[in-house]
């Protein structure tokens, strides 16, 4: 691979976001309640596997005992439907938090069949927030003020973007901490990286200086066709140490498990999807108690 080609796809600039290369956070003396990680799941490309990563990412680490919320900010309102949770039938949901002061946060929580998993859903309602905050004073600070009312009562917080670079995805990336990257293994999936980047290194400028390159998940993965192993080869070369080390294969498990409501790990306990959601996880917390 010629550098040109990993340059174009923002392979420099995802090494430059990237967690581990650049900058440690503080550490802030005596250690009361650790305040929530919060990570936003972001690619402008659609199904790409965000929500999929949101629900099972939030699943394997319920599972491994920390406190989870998943917040949907896509009007498709897939998260909830995925977890059983049928969101337009919610009369309060992530829309109300946004555009009406005084909406009560424990109206909108809902809790899952798995312990220590919450979720904020979101519905169609959804789509009108978008227009209705951009004529709002600090629009892209909106989800930001809620996730701050809920950073100590959880562990980790997931925010599941939907497939675009507009306001809501913005929101989604001032109110994290970092962003996880879900990437499928095809060719042309890399070539919207390159935005990506761009927008990640926007927001970290004008609105969210602390915002880093969590890390990029290889989903998708078809470990039988030499066209993912090269796609993914072609990853790890460019992005290096920002991609984790596991991937996430291909298998209809993924489109079954959100049909009966599930996450796959209570779906398909010892399928290698779950199993791959597990490392993930675990990958994902050595990288959040390095930071
Ligand atoms: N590893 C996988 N193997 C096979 N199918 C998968 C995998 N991950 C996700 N899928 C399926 O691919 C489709 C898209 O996944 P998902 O909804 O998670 O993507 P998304 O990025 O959230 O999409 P959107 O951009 O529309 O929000 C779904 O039908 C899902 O079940
Ligand atoms: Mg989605």
């Amino acid at each position: 691979m010629t550098p040109e080609t990993a340059q174009s796809w923002g392979a420099d600039a995802a090494r430059a976001l990237h967690r581990s290369s650049d900058r440690l956070r503080p550490g802030g003396g005596p250690q009361k309640r650790k305040p929530a990680h919060v990570i936003a799941m972001a690619n402008q490309k659609g199904g790409v596997g965000k929500t999929t990563t949101t629900i099972n990412l939030g699943a394997a680490l319920a599972e491994q005992g920390h406190r989870t919320l998943l917040i949907d900010v896509d009007p498709q309102g897939s998260l909830g439907v995925g977890l059983g949770i049928e969101p337009h039938s919610r009369d309060v949901t992530i829309y109300n938090l946004l555009m009406q002061d005084g909406a009560s946060l424990d109206d909108a929580l809902v809790e899952t069949s798995m312990d220590d998993l919450h979720l904020l859903p979101a519905n169609i309602d959804l789509a009108a927030a978008e227009l209705l905050l951009v004529q709002e004073v600090a629009r892209e600070q909106a989800l930001q003020r809620i996730v701050e009312r809920l950073r100590y009562r959880y562990d980790f917080i997931l925010i599941d973007c939907p497939p675009s670079l507009g306001l809501l995805t913005i929101n989604g990336l001032t109110a994290a901490d970092g962003v996880i990257v879900p990437l499928e293994c095809e060719y042309f999936a890399l070539r919207g990286m390159s935005l990506l980047m761009q927008t990640l290194e926007r927001v970290r400028e004008r609105l969210n200086p602390e915002l880093a390159l969590e890390g990029i998940i290889a989903t998708m993965f078809d470990g039988r066709t030499i066209h993912a192993k090269e796609v993914l080869e072609r990853v790890r070369d460019a992005f290096g140490d920002a991609v984790y080390e596991t991937p996430v294969t291909k298998t209809i498990r993924f489109a079954e498990a959100p049909v009966a409501g599930e996450s796959i790990l209570t779906y398909a306990p010892s399928s290698r999807g779950a199993e791959a959601y597990r490392k993930l996880a675990r990958e994902v917390v050595q990288r959040e108690s390095a930071s």
